[in-house]
C-alpha cells in the first residue's frame, strides 16, 4: 500500500519534470519558427512588389515550381547572416537546399533579387560555396537560379580577396565539373560582372527573353570604360546570347517556361546511382519524436538522458550497442533510421580515456563496414586532472580524433545539448568537415562553458592583480566575471552558430529523423570512399 503511494508520487514528479521540459522547449520552438518566418519573407515589401510587377516569380516560388509537386525541400543555412547586415533578412539573399527535380535529388542555389538586388555579401559567398561543397560530397547536380547584381560592393574585403569567397565559387564549379557533377544555370534576371561567370562555367544555361541579362560590365560601366553607348538588351540580353554569342543554350519566355525547361534538362541527366547499402524495411521509432521535448533537460546543469533520446530517433528504438559495459560516458552502436544503417556515437558524460578508445575502435569498425557515422554531441569535454593525464588521456583523445578525422564514410553531426572544447572537436566539429552538421535549438557550443571561462580568466587576472599589489575583492571578481559569462552564453547560442554558418542549420528535434533519412538516402548513392587512417599514437 505504502509502496504504491511512493510509486505514484514518483510517477507524478517524473510527469511534471517532463511537462516542465516540454513547456521550456515549446518556447525554443516558437523562437525557431519566428526566425524561420523572417527568413522566408525575403526582401522588403516594396522590393517584392517591384519584382512581381516585372512578371517574375519570387525566389521561393521559383523553387516550388522547379521541384516535384509535394516533394520536400531540405533548406540549408536558412539563418546564415541573420542580423549581420543592416536591412538584410536571415539567409544573406541566397536560398540553398536539396530538392527533388524529375525524381532526382539536386542542390538548388537561388538568388533572392528582392534582397539588395540579389547581391553577394561575404556570407552569401560562403553560403554558396558551402552549398557547392555539400553537392560535391553528395554528388548532387547543382541548379543555380541566377538573379543577382554580383558583389555587394561595400563588402569587398569579405567577398573578393580570400579563399572560400566569391572566387571559390568558380574554383568549385571547375572542380565539380571535372568530377562529373552536372551544373545547370537559369538566368532569370541580372547576372553582372564576376557573377556572369557562374552560368558561363555551367554545363547548360537557360535564359529568359527580355528579363535575363548577362554581362561582364553593364551599360554604365561600358560607357565609362570605352565610351560606347548601349543598352542592357543589346549588351547582354537573352536573344543576343542565345543567337550570337553562344553564351546561353536555351531561350525561355518567362520564369515558368525556364523552370520547365530546367526540369526537362535534369530529367535527361544520366540516372543517379542506385543505393549501395542494403536498406532494411523502415520502422517507426519506439516513441514519437515529440517525446524528445520531455527528455531534453531544460536546465543546462542537469544532464539529458541520451539513451532515451535514441529511443525516439532510431527505428523501433533499437540500438545494437557496442561495448555497452565499457567507457560508458560515450554510447556507441548500430541503429537504423527509416531503414538506413548508421553508426551512432552519443555522449553520456565527460570523455575519459576508455570512452575515447571505444570511439576509436567503433569508428574503425564503421569504416571497415562502410557504415555512415552519426555524432550526437552533448559533451562538456575530455576529463582533466592528474589521474586523467597520467592515464594518457591526451593520446586516447588523439586516437579518437585521428579515427574521426580520417574516416571517409559520410559523417553527420548534430549538437543536441552543450558541446564544448576538444569534446566539440572530437564529436566531429565543423573543422572535420562533416557531410552535414546541425544544432537543435537548445544546442550550445564554445571553447568552454560560461562559468569555466569566467573562472579561468578571473584566476589569471587575480594572480596578476596580486603580483601588482592590487586588491582583488569579491565585488571586483563579480564585476569581472559577469560580462565574460554573458559573452560566452551569447556566443554558444545555436543561432550564433547558424548565423555564422558554423553549422548547416538549426533543426527541430522532431524533424531530425526526416532530415537524416534524406541525407542518408543521398549519401547511399555516392561511391564508397576507402579510409586511410593517420598514425595512431599508442
Ligand atoms: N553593390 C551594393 N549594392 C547594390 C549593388 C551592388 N553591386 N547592386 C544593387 N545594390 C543595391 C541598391 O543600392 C539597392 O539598395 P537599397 O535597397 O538599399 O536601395 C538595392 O540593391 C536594389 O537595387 P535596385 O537597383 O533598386 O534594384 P533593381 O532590381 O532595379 O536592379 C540590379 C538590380 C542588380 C540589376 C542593379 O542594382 C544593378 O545593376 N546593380 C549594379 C550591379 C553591378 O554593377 N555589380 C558589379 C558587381 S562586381
Amino acid at each position: 500500500m505504502t509502496g504504491g503511494l511512493v510509486e505514484n508520487l514518483e510517477t507524478a514528479s517524473v510527469a511534471s519534470e517532463a511537462d516542465l521540459n516540454r513547456e521550456a522547449y515549446r518556447k525554443l520552438l516558437d523562437d525557431l519558427f519566428e526566425r524561420r518566418r523572417a527568413a522566408r519573407v525575403g526582401g522588403p515589401d516594396a522590393a517584392r512588389r517591384k519584382h512581381r510587377e516585372r512578371g517574375k516569380l519570387l525566389a521561393r516560388e521559383r523553387i516550388d515550381v522547379l521541384i516535384d509537386p509535394g516533394s520536400p525541400f531540405l533548406e540549408l543555412a536558412d539563418l546564415a547572416g541573420e542580423g549581420l547586415y543592416e536591412g538584410v533578412p536571415p539567409g544573406a539573399g541566397l536560398i540553398t537546399g536539396v530538392g527533388t527535380i524529375a525524381g532526382r535529388s539536386c542542390m538548388i542555389i537561388a538568388n533572392d533579387a528582392t534582397v539588395k538586388g540579389g547581391t553577394y555579401f561575404g556570407m552569401t559567398c560562403r553560403k554558396h560555396v558551402r552549398a557547392q561543397r555539400f553537392a560535391w560530397d553528395n554528388r548532387l547536380p547543382c541548379i543555380t537560379l541566377v538573379d543577382s547584381g554580383g558583389a555587394f560592393l561595400p563588402d569587398q574585403a569579405n567577398i573578393f580577396p580570400d579563399e572560400g569567397l566569391f572566387g571559390s565559387i568558380f574554383h568549385n564549379q571547375v572542380g565539380m565539373s571535372a568530377d562529373g557533377i552536372p551544373q545547370i544555370a537559369v538566368v532569370l534576371g541580372a547576372c553582372t560582372a564576376g557573377g556572369a561567370y557562374i552560368p558561363a562555367l555551367c554545363d547548360e544555361v537557360v535564359i529568359v527573353r527580355g528579363q535575363g541579362f548577362m554581362y561582364l560590365g553593364g551599360p554604365q560601366l561600358v560607357q565609362a570604360a570605352t565610351g560606347e553607348l548601349t543598352d542592357a538588351e543589346a549588351l547582354g540580353g537573352a536573344t543576343m546570347h542565345s543567337r550570337v554569342s553562344g553564351v546561353t543554350d536555351h531561350l525561355a519566355e518567362n520564369d515558368a517556361h525556364a523552370l520547365s525547361i530546367t526540369r526537362r534538362l535534369v530529367a535527361e541527366l544520366p540516372a543517379s546511382a542506385r543505393p549501395r547499402r542494403t536498406q532494411a524495411a523502415p520502422a517507426p521509432a519506439l516513441h514519437p519524436a515529440e517525446r524528445i521535448y520531455e527528455i531534453v533537460s531544460r536546465d543546462a546543469r542537469k544532464p539529458t538522458d541520451t539513451r532515451a533520446i535514441l529511443k525516439c530517433m532510431l527505428d523501433a528504438g533499437e540500438l545494437q550497442e557496442f561495448k555497452a559495459e565499457y567507457g560508458n560516458t560515450l554510447i556507441t552502436g548500430f541503429g537504423r533510421i527509416n531503414g538506413h544503417q548508421v553508426g551512432i556515437l552519443a555522449n553520456a558524460g565527460v570523455l575519459f580515456t576508455e570512452s575515447a578508445l571505444k570511439a576509436t575502435h567503433f569508428i574503425n569498425l564503421c569504416c571497415q563496414r562502410d557504415v555512415p557515422l552519426l555524432f550526437l554531441a552533448d559533451v562538456s569535454g575530455f576529463m582533466v586532472g592528474r589521474e586523467a593525464e597520467a592515464g594518457g588521456i591526451a593520446k586516447a583523445g588523439a586516437k579518437f580524433i585521428t579515427a574521426m578525422s580520417s574516416a571517409s564514410v559520410p559523417k553527420y553531426t548534430i549538437i543536441v545539448g552543450g558541446s564544448y572544447g576538444a569534446g566539440y572537436l572530437a564529436m566531429c566539429g565543423r573543422a572535420f568537415r562533416p557531410t552535414a552538421m546541425f544544432m537543435w535549438p537548445n544546442g550550445r557550443a564554445a571553447i568552454m562553458g560560461p562559468e569555466q571561462a569566467a573562472t579561468t580568466l578571473a584566476l589569471v587576472r587575480r594572480q596578476i592583480a596580486e603580483r601588482n599589489g592590487q586588491e582583488w575583492t569579491a565585488e571586483v571578481e563579480k564585476a569581472f566575471k559577469d560580462p565574460i559569462r554573458r559573452e560566452y552564453e551569447t556566443f554558444a547560442n545555436a543561432y550564433n552558430f547558424a548565423r555564422n554558418l558554423w553549422v548547416d542549420g538549426v533543426i527541430e528535434p522532431a524533424e531530425t529523423r526526416d532530415v537524416m533519412t534524406l541525407l542518408l538516402d543521398i549519401a547511399s548513392r555516392t561511391p564508397r570512399r576507402e579510409t586511410r587512417f593517420g598514425v595512431f599514437r599508442m
